[in-house]
């Protein structure tokens, strides 16, 4: 019989934990409402006690986004448990996820614990948490360099207290799929009760087996899997989402086990992802990969055409991976652009529509057709737009061979307009150090990444680049035929997302860790 397989999605959680990911709530909502979107059954919004920002993302996806359960991590202390249950209020399905390590190494190095203390302050916090919501979540962390008998004892200690889920981390990727398979039969088998909880894993990629592992610890009967959009998390990243889920319906054969979730949202997911967090999925990467569809050995080839099941496992459809469909031009109206967005699965305020039509209109002017990328990508920028300390009003550049590339810029700067022409080592570099003049910021570009939207020389050029200043690292987009415009107002747009978390830095602190 077909088991139900739960995907408990991390991205916003251990997915913002790697290095240079972070987003801002904005973008958190936007990711979240994509989540529900592709049906997956639980969304970790964030850990509530770290940071306002983080408090304010779990409450925010708590009240605006409908389906899945929205959970909160808390440390195993009564302030988190109590953090993450006041952020929950208000939504419709709240999850608690509390979480403390069962290895000797952590609790004697960094904890300075016993064992029965852990195991007591792990009853405790389960049952603290209980009196909040129904629904909890423990996690014995670095499980699998636990002493086996001990991680039995706590998940059963748990379970009494009311854990209804109880998660195996291999916090440091450590493990095997052979080694954790055994680990979830041992647990299934030795823990009294076990059955009245749901197992759930939640691998690192430090060996490249996350995905591997919690796959084999499916075939074990785990019953809910954590994973990231594009594996993004801490190190090395997260088990894979659209691999595993992948796996599971490309193999249903195999390990008799499904999921809720609609495969034909993974790509827009994918590209939601990378192009908030700026993190580049490779394109080798397995599904998500530019490449992962393309055939182009000659014998490939041919049997493709004879017959797409000799060399494709996987439908690109099954993923949402379709020919670009033109969706609009440039007399299209602001009702036919609503009910296009609606079509894509985007709901927006009015607002929010104003904004993206605005730019839909002057994106229409330079190119005669725009297709459903375009549409994304003029969503998610009206989407997540930040207050504008920083716009530009106009700008121009001048390079070639032989000359030295210059750069005009005429910005706006704290409703003031400033211009001014400064030089660089070419057209991209010469705009940047005019902008940083002009603003008087003095941030590191960390990467600067482009790429072309959709197909064709009138295409949008997409640029996205990382910023870093002060210890705040952020992420900024622009999208133009013009990939120098493009290029200025990703620059921008990351300055502007610069400005507003230094700004709440310095109203509310820094961000706390994990332990
Ligand atoms: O990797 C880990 O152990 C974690 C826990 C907080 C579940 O992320
Ligand atoms: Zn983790």
């Amino acid at each position: 019989m077909t088991r139900h397989v739960r995907i408990f999605d991390t991205t916003l959680r251990d997915g913002e934990q790697s290095p240079g990911a972070s987003m801002n709530v904005e973008e958190k909502v936007l990711v979240a409402k994509q989540l529900a979107r592709l049906n997956v059954d639980v969304i970790e919004a964030g850990f509530a006690m770290s940071s306002p920002g983080d408090f304010e993302a779990v409450q925010r996806i708590g009240r605006e986004v409908e389906g899945p359960t929205i959970c909160s991590l808390a440390r195993a202390r009564p302030e988190d448990v109590d953090a993450a249950a006041n952020a929950l209020k208000g939504a419709p399905k709240p999850r608690i996820h509390t979480f403390l390590s069962a290895s000797d190494i952590h609790l004697v190095h960094q904890f300075h614990m016993t064992r029965d203390q852990a195991l007591t302050r792990a009853v405790e916090m389960v049952r603290h948490a209980r009196g909040y919501v129904d629904d909890v979540e423990y996690s014995p962390m670095d499980a699998t360099r636990s002493d086996v008998s001990y991680l039995c004892e706590v998940v059963e200690a748990v379970i009494d207290a009311g854990a209804g889920t109880v998660n195996i981390p291999d916090t440091v990727g450590y493990t095997t799929p052979q080694e954790f398979g055994e680990i979830i039969r041992t647990l299934r088998s030795r823990v009294r009760d076990c059955d009245r909880a749901i197992i759930s894993v939640h691998c690192h990629n430090d060996l490249g087996l996350a995905v591997a592992n919690s796959m084999a610890a499916i075939h074990a009967g785990a019953g809910q899997v954590e994973c990231t959009i594009n594996g993004i998390g801490e190190r090395a990243g997260n088990a894979s989402l659209e691999e595993i889920v992948m796996g599971l319906r490309t193999r249903k054969d195999f390990y008799q086990a499904e999921t809720c979730v609609r495969t034909e949202e993974i790509s827009k997911a994918s590209r939601l992802v990378s192009k908030i967090t700026g993190m580049v999925v490779q394109p080798n990467k397995a599904i998500v990969g530019a490449n992962a569809f393309a055939h182009t050995s000659g014998i490939h080839q041919d049997g493709l055409l004879k017959e797409k099941r000799t060399y494709e496992i996987m439908r690109p459809e099954s993923i949402g991976l379709t020919q670009s469909r033109l969706v609009m031009g440039k007399l299209s109206g602001r009702h036919a652009f609503r009910e296009e967005l609606t079509k894509l699965g985007y709901s927006l305020t009015d607002e929010e529509i104003n904004a993206a039509f605005d730019r839909f209109k002057r994106l229409a002017d330079q190119k005669k057709e725009l297709f459903e990328e375009d549409l994304e990508a003029i969503v998610s920028e009206a989407a997540t737009k930040v207050p504008e300390r920083y716009s530009l009003k106009a700008m121009s550049t001048q390079s070639g061979m032989n000359q030295l590339p210059t750069a005009t810029v005429e910005l706006q700067v704290d409703g003031r307009i400033e211009k001014e022409t400064g030089t660089g080592d070419g057209p991209v570099d010469a705009v940047y150090r005019t902008i940083a003049h002009v603003t008087q910021t003095r941030s590191t570009l960390l990467s600067y990444v482009v790429k072309a939207i959709t197909g064709g020389t009138d295409a949008q050029g997409e640029v996205s680049v990382r910023l870093e200043q002060d210890g705040e690292t952020v992420t900024g987009n622009g999208a133009d035929t013009d990939i120098i415009v493009a290029s200025a107002q990703a620059y921008l747009n990351a300055l502007n997302k610069l400005a507003l978390q230094l700004e709440r830095r310095s109203d509310t602190g820094h961000k706390i860790g994990l332990c």
